[in-house]
């Protein structure tokens, strides 16, 4: 398969190029024009179309023949860049490709997500920030994400929790939403968001879904019943990864 990479200079997108070659998808990266350099290290086996993200003309010639498309979504800006590139996407990409773009916690799709204070607080003083320093524009990003979750193309929204670096634990555990016991510890490595962007694009159970993902290490996935059940019986071992994965794949992993 052939898939484009929208941010892929950033430490998310460039963990995803890395998994996407490892599968053996054709991958098409866009980015910045003074952020080429960043993805020196994939020269020769990934196409770079240098540009902004929410630029029609860049998005439309990325996404031509694509049968996905990963889309690193940054609430950077004061011009709508983060609506204009889902927009683009949503626009121009094959009405049967899949769409996967990256969020945070705070992008709620029902309004059913609960918060913990500290989630609440941190959002809070950021917008406080870009009131006095507009960098960025939070709104933006959720006004990207409602035009997603109303369009009817074949689209996932992955909503990270926070993110740490490290080597890559697996696939990260989901729920559907903030407030599940299974997330409370709010850490996924970014080697593994990255992981669960690109392994969406084969999984159709995640089509017009929101997952909110935990790292499958992290103590809140490891005190499920099922890793529970392990921890009784370190024989189960196998039957606790099969489980969790399989669990994962039905969003019934609470
Ligand atoms: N950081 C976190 O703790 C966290 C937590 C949860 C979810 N997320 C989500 O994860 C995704 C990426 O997060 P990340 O922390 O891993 O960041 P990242 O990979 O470094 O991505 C940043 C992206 O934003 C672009 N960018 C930076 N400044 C910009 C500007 N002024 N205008 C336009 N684009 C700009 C970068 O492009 P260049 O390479 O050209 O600079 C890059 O593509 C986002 O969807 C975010 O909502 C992050």
């Amino acid at each position: 398969m052939k898939i484009c990479i929208i941010g892929a200079s950033g430490k998310l997108g460039r963990y995803m190029v890395q998994h996407a070659l490892a599968r053996g998808y054709e991958v098409v990266g866009v980015c910045r024009e003074g952020s080429v350099s960043k993805l020196a290290e994939f020269a020769g086996r990934i196409t770079v179309i240098p540009g902004k993200t929410n630029d029609r003309e860049v998005i439309k010639k990325a996404v031509a023949n694509c049968g996905g498309v990963l889309t690193v979504l940054v609430p950077w800006g004061k011009q709508h860049y983060s609506s204009g590139t889902a927009q683009a996407v949503l626009d121009c990409a094959d009405p049967e490709a899949r769409l996967i773009f990256s969020c945070g916690w705070h992008i709620t799709r029902d309004g059913k997500d609960v918060y913990p204070p500290s989630i609440k607080r941190e959002e809070k003083i950021t917008r406080a920030i870009m009131r006095i320093i507009p960098i960025a524009d939070i709104d933006d990003q959720i006004e990207a994400c409602r035009r997603i979750f109303a369009s009817n193309t074949r689209w996932t929204v992955v909503r990270g929790s926070d993110l740490e670096e490290g080597e890559s634990q697996g696939l990260p555990v989901w729920s559907r939403h903030v407030g599940d016991p299974i997330l409370q510890s709010n850490m996924t490595r970014r080697v593994d968001f990255a992981l669960f962007m690109v392994a969406a694009l084969e999984n159709d159970e995640l089509i017009h879904e929101a997952p909110a993902i935990v790292g499958c290490r992290a103590p809140s996935a490891l005190r499920t019943p099922v890793a529970r059940e392990f921890q009784r019986d370190p024989n189960a071992r196998l039957f606790h990864r099969a489980s969790l994965i399989e669990m994962n794949k039905r969003g019934e992993n609470q």
